[in-house]
């Protein structure tokens, strides 16, 4: 699994291009995967969502522009990325390790983590975390890459590793932490492997919903009531 130090230095390096660089290697679908997450979220009307790993704030502005009676913190463990989260509008940010939250146990009605637990030292440290702030009934919204089944595989494969981190580089200097982007993926358990882990770690009534061919996965799980 990825390393703490690495990982949050990385994201500090690139943490002024990154929204650009995000949309540009997408095609501007992330933009599209982050609006369909935050349209489920508006049909559960939730008081309180804590979005983990926010980064320079996609998702969470997203959810605070839809959601608008729901209170919506932003946490990130990089200062630099949260910091844009904040110039770009987002009320509540704090710095937080997704490890070791602040907060006290059954906080919220929702937590998201959008293309942030892949990159975490612990997945299941982090998800049965975030098991812990969630109140019974709860529901955990997970937004990240996998990888697509089929004849779009191969191809796939060979722009993660070869392509991406060249036009990555090229966008923001810092072609190693592209280069690190196509491992994380390839290490990430997809469909139903990061449904068993979520149960393992808690969760119960999980789905996933692949977006794009499989490039990405909506995952969703539920605390129990107890
Ligand atoms: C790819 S970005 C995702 C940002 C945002 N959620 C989005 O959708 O664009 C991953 C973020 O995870 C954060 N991160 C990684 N490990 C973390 C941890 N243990 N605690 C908090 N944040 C973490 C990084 O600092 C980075 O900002």
């Amino acid at each position: 699994m990825p390393d703490a130090v690495y990982v949050r230095d990385a994201f500090a390096r690139i943490a002024d291009r990154y929204v650009l660089t995000n949309h540009v290697l997408s095609g501007g679908a992330d933009i599209w995967w982050r609006k369909v997450v935050t349209a489920r979220i508006r049909k559960w009307k939730p008081k309180r969502l804590l979005d983990v790993a926010s980064g320079t704030g996609d998702l969470a502005l997203e959810i605070q522009d839809q959601c608008p009676a729901c209170e919506v913190i932003a946490t990130d463990f990089c200062a630099e990325m949260l910091a844009h989260a904040a110039s770009r509008g987002m009320a509540k940010t704090l710095v937080a390790d997704a490890l070791s939250l602040p907060f006290p146990d059954r906080s919220f009605d929702v937590v998201t983590v959008a293309f942030g637990l892949r990159n975490m030292a612990d997945y299941p440290a982090a998800l049965r975390e975030m098991h812990r702030v969630l109140k019974p009934g709860g529901r955990l919204l997970i937004l990240d890459f996998a990888l697509p089944d089929g004849i779009l595989r191969t191809p796939y494969r060979l722009y993660l590793h070869h392509v991406l981190p060249r036009l990555a580089g090229f966008v923001t200097g810092q072609r190693d932490a592209y280069e690190y982007l196509g491992g994380s993926i390839e290490a990430f358990p997809s469909g139903p492997g990061m449904m068993r882990l979520m149960e393992s770690c808690g969760f119960s009534e999980t789905d996933a919903t692949p977006l794009t061919f499989g490039v990405v996965s909506i995952y969703e799980g539920t605390r129990a009531q107890n």
